[in-house]
């Protein structure tokens, strides 16, 4: 049990006779910000005063009176206006950490009602560069992949291709007129990138071209509608340039560390998109709109209507996402769909969620919005003259950032005589990758989604700050302290020993260690992964004063030693599991 929920029971137990309901008061109970106030404190008194008709203090103590005292809680205080402050057990704490560090899965709970989540992200569109865009997308859907599957969870990961837009008319006119043969036969990515780019800055308009005007852009579209008809010739060719886009998207997945358990891309629907449309019409949900077909969502009769076929008849991205939604509920079973994807897409999921709706789809389904990664003089990628930075590049700045960092820190580590291992070739290039994707995931994760930030690799792999960069190094740091004890850590974890909070900084480290569950909890409830990289910022700060202040190796007795290096272990387990879930490595040491 998490010292939140052995609280919420005791306040539980303690309410229960006194109000209807204790649910929303017990729910008032938040951790201190301040150790100085105890560990935790209710403010549920001042909100009972209004039903109970006595002052907050009264209330307060009212609850108080009823609280069940034993092993667990210190007799709880009332400050200021009626607050109630809880302070558990230094002796309880001590219990606790050690029961934590028996179990595998460091005391966190397994939901009891585990869900089939199915979770769409990345989904870029193939054969166009992919961009930033993606990138948080990937790392941010990865991450709550990895949160809901470890709290008990079944996710399956879907990556959602843009594999038969628009972008492909404009490819296959190029490869019919633009291509040179040789470039393509030496880097087919690279040749079919080339000619995306130089075709589309080629267009008259960024608009769509429904008048016509643009020769160019026209036949573009007469060579989308053509694959899209069946035409062989055009099938031929997107089945020729398909595994080569698909490559080089795997390419970039595998250096994250990025697994899909399904890429079905827009492409796998087409075959059901009639049958959608059909059944939307029979149902009387989609109905004709100026010779096209759409679903009118709002009561406002100005409102647009999402479309589900064009008055050329191609299908819309919301006709494939329809088709989409039927069959993750049908054949996966899906609970609940989860996207992570743009916030500039808001509106769509809005209708598409609606559409649905109105469809028969009643499962939950919820946008995970995030926003923009800005450039170093924070513009958005894309908007500048540069263009949008191709994917990799921005990797390999953050492994040269992440070399740089490690090399100097050896250089200081040798200055100041200290030993620094003989790392292999081999070692390095291990730890350079390590710590450069750890820096860029853990940036984007640290954010609260929703807001822009920053792509800065210096400030990513900082070895003072939140950064991954600095767990990294405390997590290997520790691991070292087991090497020069020649302790092996598995003893802690088999037959942990008895816990000692003799200092402060022990027992701060140990509460700390005891609320993963609550972060873990906190991160899923709104998709929030920074809660989690918050959660690991103050263990490790609180480690690192722990460090500081309670010498390990060299404790003052040898049963204290063992109580340390148990949460030495512990905090180590603790920051690679944190990391793990949001895809990010650790080294042994570096
Ligand atoms: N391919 C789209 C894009 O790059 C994102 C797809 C998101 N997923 C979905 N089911 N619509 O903008």
């Amino acid at each position: 049990m998490t010292p939140l929920l052995t609280l919420q029971a005791r306040l539980r137990t303690a309410l229960t006779g006194l109000v209807d309901d204790p649910a929303p008061y017990v729910a008032m109970l938040k951790p201190t910000q301040d150790a100085r106030h105890g560990d935790y404190q209710a403010n549920c008194a001042m909100a009972l005063t209004k039903i109970w008709k006595i002052k907050p203090q009264e209330a307060a103590q009212r609850i108080i009176d009823r609280l069940p005292l034993d092993d667990v809680l210190d007799k709880p205080t009332i400050a200021g206006p009626g607050f109630i402050n809880f302070r558990l057990k230094d002796q309880w704490l001590a219990e606790q950490v050690r029961a934590m560090a028996g179990d595998e899965r460091l005391g966190v709970p397994a939901v009891d009602h585990p869900r089939t989540f199915v979770i769409d992200y990345s989904s870029p569109n193939v054969a166009k560069p992919m961009h930033v865009g993606h990138l948080r997308s990937t790392i941010i859907g990865d991450a709550i992949k990895r949160l809901l599957s470890f709290l008990g969870h079944k996710v399956i990961s879907d990556n959602h291709l843009g594999d038969w837009g628009q972008q492909f008319g404009i490819l296959i006119y190029g490869y019919k007129n633009r291509m040179s043969r040789d470039a393509y036969r030496a880097d087919p990515v690279h040749e079919l990138a080339r000619l995306y780019v130089e075709i589309k800055k080629g267009f008259k308009s960024d608009e769509e071209d429904e008048a016509g005007n643009d020769p160019v852009q026209q036949a573009c579209r007469t060579e989308t509608a053509k694959l899209h008809a069946g035409d062989p010739e055009n099938i031929a060719i997107w089945r020729e340039i398909m595994p080569y886009c698909l490559a080089d998207l795997n390419a970039i997945y595998e250096r994250l560390y990025v697994i899909f358990d399904y890429t079905h891309g827009e492409s796998h629907y087409q075959p059901m998109l009639p049958g959608v449309v059909a059944d939307l019409q029979a149902k009387g949900i989609a109905v004709e709109t100026d010779g096209a077909l759409g679903i009118f969502l709002s009561d406002k009769p100005d409102d647009p209507p999402a479309l589900v076929r064009k008055r050329d008849g191609a299908f819309t991205y919301t006709t494939t996402d329809l088709a989409t939604i039927k069959e993750r509920i049908e054949t996966f079973k899906a609970d609940e769909i989860l996207y992570v994807v743009d916030s500039r897409q808001s509106l769509h999921f809005k209708n598409l969620f609606l559409a649905a709706k109105k469809w028969g789809g009643t499962i939950p389904m919820t946008h995970i919005a995030f926003g923009s990664v800005l450039d170093a003089h924070g513009r958005p990628y894309g908007t500048s003259k540069g263009g949008v930075p191709l994917l990799v590049a921005l990797l390999d700045e953050a492994e040269v950032a992440a070399k740089t960092v490690f090399e100097k820190s050896i250089a200081d580590r040798l200055a100041s005589g200290h030993d620094v291992p003989d790392f292999t070739e081999a070692e390095k290039n291990e730890i350079h990758a390590v710590v450069g994707i750890g820096a860029v995931k853990y940036a984007d994760l640290s954010q609260n989604r929703l807001s822009d930030y920053r792509f800065s690799p210096e400030k990513m792999t900082d070895t003072d700050g939140n950064t991954a960069t600095y767990m990294q190094y405390a997590y290997a740091r520790n691991r070292s302290i087991f090497r020069k004890g020649n302790e092996d850590p598995a003893r802690f974890r088999s037959q942990p020993p008895v816990v000692q909070l003799t200092h402060p900084d022990e027992r701060a480290l140990a509460l700390l260690l005891l609320r993963l569950g609550e972060a873990l909890q906190g991160a899923a409830v709104e998709y929030k992964p920074n809660v989690l990289t918050g959660y690991l910022w103050d263990l490790a700060k609180s480690y690192s004063r722990f460090n500081t202040n309670c010498p390990v190796l060299k404790a003052p007795d040898a049963s204290l030693r063992e109580s340390r290096l148990l949460l030495c272990d512990v905090t180590a387990r603790v920051i690679q599991q944190g990391l793990s879930l949001l895809g990010i490595r650790t080294v042994e040491r570096m």
